[in-house]
Formats: structure tokens, sequence, C-alpha cells
């Protein structure tokens, strides 16, 4: 593999696809202008919520390549680092699961994926907040995962309780020191998850500010160690990472610290001083971060700081072999290809290309406005809600409907819409509940809260409204607290004008661009606006509410005296705040029941088998 320097190159689309790996109904690949590697001394690559997508994007050809293939790039690039005489690892900083049928449609979840995903050799892996909603998936974790990286697995703040001697335990090793193989440096690495408390009793998740007062922390940061390595299902702008970095810190001024960081779905680096980098590598397997460090060598200068780099490297084939400097069939090795197969029959026995109907035209999220016709939540408001939410014994009573938009996790693409994509738009057993007959006075103020609550909810409640919504916006809040300025591509001014829909990207500059460019990242960060590894035309982002409304049954004339009150399970605490703020009296858990047996995932199929043409 060539030395190359930091340059802009153009690769080739010529590649043909007769060997190439990827799924074998995978879109092809499209070639994009590329930003190079800048390896140093010690190189990381980084996965973080990939939620099951490890069978890739299927409709997406520049996220088209596959775990095996990342296996494969892997294996390439610890070769090109024993060859330099440098240090690779891997990290992935969770939620690996939920959000994909690879994961999801198999009875019980993960049936494939444990065995799929441990193909690849991670060094240093922590747990996000999706492997602990269900007790089920936490005991997965702990019986399959973490044994699967013994030793490299690390729970600096999550505990495990055994459900039969009902024993608490840390989930993994609190912490990790080791050396690496080429240089011997010695890596003291961390393993966090944020201040996180959805999680089922089977889990104790302690908040960072105790775990770094702990004994064991205090002695884990006197250790001698040529650099601190601290992973987390943190958001690099979060708190809790800037708390664990002053902890570190006040005890060594001058060792180097780096941090991988995830959860809030964003492609993202910052540096919290001249001697620390963090870096957060987006989501869903779009993206595999590069972080690399080099330490000034030269005895005769002072000490100075160390240097970082950081790229997103999109998870395109074509990028992967330009990286590598290989083509298609020298890319992929025995292990890669074997991956590749493994994911091919499991996608197969779950018969994920299973069509339930051909979308008609792509729906978006938030590359549209809230409301419009290719508005994904508009689709959902105005077509799928009212004809799905019915319940036989109370159909002809009025209702409000609401949905909370992070219940919809991706976009619809023009085309098939399979049993997998079922699951990549609504991955959670969401079910619809109702409180019958509420004052419609009450009723009808619910949502306007709902949208609005930051404040009220947040002083008096700690119940943070915002996490009704997408947690893309997650990450637009902290660009606004923490922005300097060129947060992400979003201005601050821009911000506050939520709950308006305007663009936060600078949408006309797809005029700038060659027309050429394929639509992706065009990542901001704290570093700068070169951070990704293929030059992409900008995707416009409109902020949309935490939760949408469909009014069904209503009369043609004035309004109804009372109303079902109906509405995903998820945000029923919510609700029921919300309605004691709009004067609707005190309801309670008690006062709700359940309208329908079915999931929304179910419900969204049928309405999609029904209303749908079978072929596109
Ligand atoms: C890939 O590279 C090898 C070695 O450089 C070459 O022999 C082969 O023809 C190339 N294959 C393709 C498909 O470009
Ligand atoms: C790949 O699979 C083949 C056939 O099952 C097996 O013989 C081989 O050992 C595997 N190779 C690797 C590197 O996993
Ligand atoms: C962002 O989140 C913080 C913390 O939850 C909250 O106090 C603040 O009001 C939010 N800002 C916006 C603009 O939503």
């Amino acid at each position: 593999m060539p030395t190359r320097t930091l340059r802009t190159a153009l690769i080739t689309s010529a590649i043909a696809a007769l060997v190439r790996a990827a799924q074998p109904s995978a879109a092809e690949p499209i070639a994009a202008p590329m930003r190079d590697l800048r390896w140093g001394k010690l190189n990381f690559l980084h996965t973080t919520d990939t939620h099951g997508w490890h069978g890739g994007h299927l409709q997406e050809s520049q996220y088209s390549a596959d775990w095996g293939d990342y296996v494969s790039f892997a294996e390439h690039m610890r070769r090109e680092a024993d060859a330099r005489g440098v240090d690779l690892l891997l990290v992935d900083t969770g939620d690996r699961v939920e959000g994909n049928g690879l994961y999801d449609a198999s009875s019980p979840k993960g049936k494939y994926y444990y065995d799929i995903y441990r193909q690849q050799d991670i060094d240093i892996i922590c747990t996000g907040n999706h492997e602990l909603y269900q007790a089920s998936t936490a005991d997965e974790e702990h019986r399959k995962t973490v044994p699967n990286f013994k030793g490299n697995y690390i729970a600096s703040n999550l505990d495990y309780i055994d459900p039969e001697s009902r024993e608490r335990t840390p989930m993994a090793q609190r912490y990790h020191k080791f050396q690496t193989k080429n240089q011997k440096l010695d890596i003291v690495a961390f393993g966090f998850l944020f201040d996180f408390n959805g999680n089922a009793a089977n889990t104790v998740v302690q908040p960072v500010k105790d775990t770094i007062k702990e004994e064991w922390f205090q002695k884990a940061i006197r250790e001698s160690a040529d650099t601190f390595v601290v992973i987390g299902h943190v958001g690099v702008q979060m708190q809790e990472f800037k708390d664990i970095f002053k902890a570190i810190r006040k005890q060594n001024p001058s060792t180097p610290i780096l941090f991988f960081g995830g959860h809030v779905h964003v492609r993202d680096a910052t540096s919290y001083d001249a001697k620390s980098f963090a870096i957060a590598s987006g989501r869903y397997f779009e993206t595999i971060g590069w972080m690399s460090m080099s330490f000034n060598e030269d005895p005769t200068l002072p000490e100075s700081d160390p240097s970082f780099h950081r790229r997103y490297i999109d998870n395109n084939l074509l990028g992967l072999y330009h990286h590598t400097g290989l083509n298609a069939s020298t890319f992929p090795t025995d292990h890669g290809r074997n991956v590749t197969a493994m994911i091919a029959k499991a996608r197969k026995e779950l018969d994920l290309d299973y069509s339930f109907g051909c979308a008609p035209q792509d729906y978006w999220m938030t590359r549209t406005p809230y409301p419009s016709e290719s508005s994904i939540y508009t689709w959902l408001e105005k077509e799928v809600l009212p004809e799905v939410a019915v319940n036989p014994s109370r159909k002809d009573v009025p209702r409000l409907v609401i949905a909370n938009t992070g219940a919809i996790r991706f976009d619809i693409f023009k085309g098939a819409f399979t049993r997998d994509t079922t699951h990549i738009i609504s991955p959670f057993l969401s079910v619809l509940h109702y409180i019958p007959d509420v004052p419609y006075a009450a009723a009808s103020k619910v949502l306007k809260l709902l949208n609005n609550a930051g404040q009220i909810f947040d002083a008096e409640h700690l119940m943070d409204a915002r996490f009704m919504g997408i947690p893309e916006q997650l990450a637009i809040n902290e660009s606004v607290i923490y922005s300097k300025d060129v947060g992400r591509g979003f201005s601050p001014e821009s911000q506050q004008q939520h709950p308006q829909q305007k663009p936060l990207g600078s949408g006309s500059s797809k005029e700038k661009q060659p027309p050429a460019l394929v639509q992706g990242y065009t990542t901001r960060d704290d570093i700068g606006n070169d951070g990704d590894d293929a030059v992409h035309a900008a995707i416009d982002f409109y902020v949309v509410p935490n939760c949408i409304q469909s009014e069904v049954q209503f009369p043609w004339e004035g309004t109804p005296e009372t109303v079902d009150l109906v509405f995903f399970d998820f945000i029923q605490p919510w609700v029921l705040l919300a309605l004691k703020f709009s004067g609707g009296g005190s309801y309670s858990d008690k006062d709700v029941l359940s309208y329908l047996d079915s999931t929304f995932t179910e419900l969204m199929a049928g309405w999609i088998k029904k209303n749908w043409p079978l072929r596109c």
C-alpha cells in the first residue's frame, strides 16, 4: 500500500461488480472524490450505533458495504500498521442492537447477530442504552457479547444483576490496561455509558460524576500510561465526557487522552485541550471513524503537543478499496467473505427481502419540511394513522392519535418496502394505548404541550421532552449549547426558531457543487469541514416536532365534547403529565387502556400491503 499524503484523488467507478462482496441485493457503490487517511503512531477504526445494520445499506450505494467487508478492511489495515511499525486499535461504542431486521426480525431477537458481530476483532468495546432497554437484551449481552470480547469489553459505570442469584456485579471489567502490539505503548482504557435511567431492572447505571469519585477509578487514572483511551456511549459534546476528561487531566497534566463517543448519531469531533481529542462516528454502520495520533519525537525540541487527525469513512466498498489500495478481486479476505456469506444466509432465512409493497416515492424524516408531501410524518399523520388506529369497539368515537417522531427511525426510499424495511423504519415494539372519553378541551392541548414543553417539564419533573423526538436532534441541541458557531453546520439562530421548519444546513450549497456528487454527509465539526472521506453534495435538515397528531372520526362541523386520546405507549408518562397541565384533571396509569394488540410495525406493514402496489 503506497504512502499517501492528504490530497484529493478521484477514484474511478470502472471496477467491475463481478467479484465484489457486500450483500447480493445491495445497491452498486458509486465513486466520489476522496480525501485520504493520515496514519499516525496510534491509529483507530471506530464504529458506533450500528443498530443491527451489519448487512450494510442495501438501498444506499454509498453505505452498502457489510460487516464482512469491514472484517476484510480491518485485516488489511492491521497489516499496514504492522508494516509501518505503528499500532491500530478497533473500537465500538454500543447500540449494536435494535433498528434493523438482521437483529430484530428473528425470534428470539439477535439469533444471527451475535455470531456475525463477533467476527470482527474489536480491541475496546462498551455498552449502549439499547443493549439495556429489555431485560432479555441485557441478559444476552452479558451471556454472549461480553464473553465474546473477553478482556476487551469494559463497563466502567454499568452493573449487571444475575437473574438467579440476584447478585450485582460489574457488567465487565471497570477498565483495561494493556500494551499495544508493535510499539508497546501503555494504554489505560475506560468504557462508559451516559447517565441513562431507562434501563430494565437487571442492570444499574452509575452516574458518571459518582463513578469518577470511586476508588478504583482514582487508582486507574494514577496508572502509568502513554495514552488514556476513554470510549463511551456518550456524545462528545456531553457533560459526562467533559467530567471524565477533567478528572483524568487533573491527575495527568501532559498525557494524551483520546475519546470515542456515540449515542447522538452524528459525525463529530472536538478537542477538550491541546493534548486531547474526541470523535463520534455517526450511526447505522454508515460510517467507520478513523482517528490517528502522532507524538513529537524530536528530542532536541521542547515537549510539544501530539497531533491528531480524523476522518469519517463512508461505509462504501469503493472507498474501502481506495484506502487500502486494493480492488474488487484483491480486497475481500477469506474471513471477510465468510462473514458476508453468514449475513446473506441469515437475511435469507429471515426472508428480509420479502416485499410488502412498492413505495411510490421517497418519504423523508428530516430532508424535507414537515408538513409536506414527502415528509414521512405527514404520510403517517394523513394516511397511515387514520386508517390503522381503529379499535373495532370504539371505531365511531372521535379520537386524537399522537405519535412521537422518535418512533420512526429512518427514511423510506422509493421502491420495494421489505420485511427488513419495516424493522428499519419502526424497530421498537410500539403499541397504541388510550384514555377513553377525555374532554376535548383538555385533550386538544396535549400535542402543543408535548412539542413546546421543554421548560415546564424540565423544571419540575426532570422529564426531558426531547426524548420523544429523534436522537439526531439531541445533537443539534448540544450544538446550540456548546456551539462555536460552526457546530455541525447548524447555526444557533436558525435553531431558535424551533419548532418552525427552517433548513439548518446551507441548502444552497448544492448549486456550488459539481452536479455529479452523490448526496451525503458534509460534516462540519470543531476541527473543520474536511472530515468526510468522500466529498458529497449537502443534504438539507429540517427540525421536526417531538410529536405529531391525527384527528380521526371528527364531526364535519365543530368539535367533539370528548375524544379517545390514543398514543404510542412510549410517550405515556409525558401524555399524562401534559393532561395535568392542560387542565384535564389528574389521570394516572390506571386510566390508560390498551387500544390495539398489534404493534405499530405490524399495523404499518398491513397498511402498505393494502395501499401500495405489490410490484414496482
Ligand atoms: C486488481 O489488482 C490486481 C493486482 O494489482 C490486478 O492483477 C487485477 O487485474 C485487478 N483486478 C481488477 C478487477 O481490477
Ligand atoms: C471460511 O469458511 C470456510 C468454509 O466454511 C472455512 O474452511 C475457512 O476456514 C473459513 N475461513 C476463515 C478465515 O474464517
Ligand atoms: C437543550 O437542552 C437543554 C438541556 O436539556 C435545555 O435546558 C435547553 O432548553 C435545550 N435547548 C433547546 C434550544 O431546546
